[in-house]
């Protein structure tokens, strides 16, 4: 029995140009290089100018995304956009990005789920495609942390980064069997009793501000990789597959300690581990896509390979897609 996938066409991202090194946070703030290697694997991050915004970002990134997909945005029918850092309360930052590309029709929004905004789009725009609803997709993460984080705060001002991705998926009929390429499985989790774990203290239903980024980062650390691993063996379990089916595994980039701890609990091999933590540091939503850039562009992710992605984060939020290139 045939199925209808979401293909993915292509992949772009944007890092903003200024990068900022473990050994300049250190020269500002009670911290050392070797501390933020050790216990993360972050080595620099990308910070955005100040007339940069995650609209601005997330645009770049769509725009890169068309054109690795060679197809014309007139063709795109709905975006969405993970961000936890929107230009506005609102509008979405999703419709000035649409506006960027001159695309007045179909649908374009926000998605709020963190640093798993990602995989929360990836399935909502896949549910929209596979419905039949929409034909061509966006789905960006981008962010722009540098602007909530407390930079006087070494537990959380060193760990995170600004930048964007974005991939463009087609509603594509396959022939409805694991060897499908698209999108094969997704599974979404939430847990709103650790909401206070990892959160921003402002909002404009609560402060009116916009508040600053704080987090219990030993307790975030201590269900990232139970979490993690529990929505890979669903998606594992709904197709059939293992972890020597892998070709890549591709997930959030918050600390390289979860990333691995992961890898050995799944039997992941870790030369299949796709890692840019170093490079980008935690990027939030925006994490996952500029992994896959580097890894697709750097010729390692070919057509047809099996890549399983995964994110936790606020929320807690944690979720994962499995998705044949
Ligand atoms: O993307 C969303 C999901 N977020 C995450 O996955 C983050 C999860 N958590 C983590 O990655 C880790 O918990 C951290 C990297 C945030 C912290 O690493 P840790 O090994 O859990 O360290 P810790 O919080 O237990 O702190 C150890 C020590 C403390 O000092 P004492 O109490 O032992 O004297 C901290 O005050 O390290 C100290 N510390 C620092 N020292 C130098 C905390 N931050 C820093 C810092 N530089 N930047």
């Amino acid at each position: 029995m045939t199925a209808i996938r979401s293909v993915v066409l292509g992949c772009g991202s944007y890092l903003p140009q200024k990068v900022l090194t473990n050994a300049e946070l250190a020269a500002r703030i009670d911290t050392s290089d070797d501390w933020i290697v050790q216990r993360t694997g972050i080595r620099q991050r990308h910070v955005a100018a100040d007339d940069e915004f995650t609209s601005h970002l997330g645009l770049n990134a769509a725009r890169a995304a068309l054109a690795d997909a060679g197809v014309d945005a007139q063709s795109i029918d709905l975006i969405v956009v993970a961000t936890s850092t929107p230009d506005n309360t609102f509008p979405a930052t999703a419709v000035a990005i649409q506006n960027g590309l001159n695309i007045h029709h179909g649908a374009a929004f926000d998605l709020q789920a963190v640093c798993s905004g990602f995989i929360f789009a990836l399935a909502t725009a896949d549910n929209f495609l596979r419905s039949g609803a929409c034909k061509r997709a966006l789905v960006i993460g981008a962010e722009t942390f540098s602007r909530i984080l407390d930079w006087e705060d070494r537990t959380t001002c060193v760990l995170f980064g600004d930048g964007a991705g974005a991939v463009v998926l087609e509603a594509q009929e396959q022939p409805g069997t694991t060897s499908d390429r698209g999108i094969l499985t997704t599974h979404l989790r939430s847990d709103g009793r650790h909401k206070s774990k990892l959160y921003v203290d402002g909002g404009p239903g609560s402060t009116r501000t916009v508040g600053h980024l704080r987090m219990e980062g030993r307790e975030v650390f201590k269900h990232a990789v139970g979490m993690i691993t529990d929505v890979i063996i669903d998606a594992f379990k709904a197709t059939g597959t293992s972890a020597e089916d892998i070709d890549w595994f591709i997930p959030h980039q918050a600390n390289k300690r979860i990333i691995d701890a992961s890898a050995h609990k799944l039997h992941i091999a870790p030369q299949k581990v796709v890692l840019t933590v170093d490079m980008h540091g935690n990027t939030s939503a925006a994490s996952i896509p500029l992994a896959l850039c580097v890894a697709v562009r750097d010729g390692r992710v070919k057509k047809g390979d099996l890549l399983m992605l995964e994110a936790m984060g606020g929320g807690f939020t944690w979720g994962s897609a499995l998705v044949r290139w």
